[in-house]
């Protein structure tokens, strides 16, 4: 590994010049403007697996397109196949970015642009650490498989419908995947959870046409009135969503489980200063972190309807709309949760108002083990490359394709996430540090080599 190590060292600039050179694509998948970059991107991908003389190809799907690269086959090793994507949230807004999000900017030893952590950089360190291996040893320990998607952000499903159809290519012994984050800075994480989603839009449709809201207001439904109205009755003065049946399939978390959880070195503090809030709210009787990690919600995402300009206008709005988010926990059935929604929010529809219920994606959560060699070989790698033992986590983030790579290929997958909750994904100023960056990479060095010692299926 020295040798390995010592690459890694004497490459970590252009290293880093590759990531703002991968960083300057604006490969937004949510918004078809940013169709071409987003191929740029995965080009730029399929580009760095060529490089490595890695068997690579672009696959069309009926979204954009998948990466899919292996290397040179290894008879007898084990198999894991590396997941991630090259897609990025929307930026807006803009104005609150300080330093443009696809001119990649480092400040006090953090990159800042967007898919800096999510996920450009966090995939790179694989493809970097398998550089290493190649340039050094002339060959890898493992036999490595690359999926690399570019729908992840806005939940398309050609990454799904490719597994599926594609088992025996896909076969392998574990996933790795490096798109969430460690507990704490220096505290490095294995995540064995995460949750599920089902987002929907709500349009709500009044009167042919706006109207003068004194002319009007008073006799006429109102579908922002009846937005707010109906929104309100998704939760109760307890945190309790009121969906029918949305708790049924929820599993109680056992006093072991508490326990684990409790234990871990959270600072409340700290995480309610972070993000500017005088308090936290939630689902009674659980704990942050619980509700966090181990809890559904419910969340609206966005809300629309009215005058939002300047100054007054009195107008009654013929539309309202919102954008709704419910994170799921292991169990809970996306398609019966849409059901119970659809449901009730018919009951709660006001006369006067057409409904229309349009549900964006779904997936469900996931728990992956613990304690299997797999598991345990990356925290070897982890303890070595960050000098500190990984701490076993869930988080509240989805990342729906984990449970078709369980369902489809009949593995688990390692999450071994190198960022940091406040690497502000999704939000303006997305940044990753730099250190983390290197040690990422260090630590998949290192995994490839503690995972040739783990049993394999070939
Ligand atoms: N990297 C995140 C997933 C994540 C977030 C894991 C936080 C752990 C903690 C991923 O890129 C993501 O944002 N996923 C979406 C999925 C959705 C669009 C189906 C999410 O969670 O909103
Ligand atoms: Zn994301």
């Amino acid at each position: 590994m020295s040798n390995i190590n010592n690459y890694l060292t004497e490459n970590r600039e252009r290293f880093e010049q590759e990531l703002h050179e991968f960083l300057r694509i604006a490969s937004i998948s949510a918004d078809p403007a940013y169709r071409e970059d987003v191929a740029q991107a995965a080009k730029w991908v399929d580009g760095q697996f060529q490089k490595l003389g890695l068997a690579s190809e672009i696959i069309e799907t009926d979204g954009h397109p998948l990466v899919y690269a292996e290397s040179p086959r290894v008879p007898g090793a084990p198999t894991a196949l590396v997941y991630g994507h090259y897609d990025v949230q929307p930026v807006v807004p803009l104005e609150l970015w300080t330093t443009p999000p696809f001119e990649p900017t480092e400040r006090d030893g953090k990159v800042y642009a967007r898919g800096a952590s999510d996920d450009k950089g966090q995939m790179l360190t694989h493809i970097k650490s398998t550089e290493a291996w190649l340039a050094v040893e002339g060959r890898l320990p493992i036999n490595l498989k690359f999926l690399i998607e570019g729908e992840e952000e806005c939940g398309g499903h050609g990454i799904s419908q490719f597994v599926e159809a594609n088992r025996d290519r896909l076969a392998c012994d574990c996933v790795v995947v490096s798109d969430s984050s460690q507990f704490a800075p220096d505290q490095p994480a294995i995540t064995c959870g995460l949750r599920g989603i089902v987002y929907c839009d709500l349009i709500l449709k009044g009167p042919n046409r706006d109207l003068h809201s004194g002319s009007f207001g008073g006799a006429v439904a109102n579908p922002a009135n009846a937005l707010a109205k109906m929104l309100a009755t998704l939760m109760d003065e307890h945190g309790r969503i009121q969906v029918p049946g949305f708790y049924d399939d929820v599993v109680t978390l056992s006093d072991k489980q508490r326990e684990r959880i409790a234990a871990l070195p959270f600072d409340e503090a700290r995480y309610i200063e972070g993000i500017g809030v005088s308090a936290l709210i939630g689902e009674e009787g659980f704990t942050t972190l619980e509700r966090l990690w181990t809890r559904p919600t419910f969340d609206v995402c966005g809300m629309w309807s009215g005058y939002q300009g300047e100054g007054a206008k009195t107008v009654l709005p013929a539309v309202a709309g919102a954008k709704l988010s419910f994170r799921l926990v292991p169990n809970q059935d996306p398609p019966k949760i849409v059901e119970g929604l659809r449901q009730k929010l018919t009951e709660v529809c006001p006369p006067g108002i057409q409904m229309e219920l349009v549900v964006q994606h779904g997936g469900r959560g996931v728990l992956v083990s613990e304690d299997s060699p797999y598991t345990q070989a990356a925290a070897r790698a982890i303890e070595e490359a960050f000098g500190t033992p990984p701490v076993y986590t869930r988080e509240g983030g989805s990342i729906p394709i984990v449970v078709t790579f369980c369902e489809a290929l009949g593995v688990d997958t390692l999450l071994l996430g190198w960022g940091q909750g406040d690497d502000n994904a999704h939000s303006p100023n997305e940044k990753f540090a730099l250190a983390d960056f290197h040690r990422g990479i260090k630590a998949s060095a290192r995994l490839w080599e503690e995972l040739a010692t783990c049993p394999t299926k070939n």
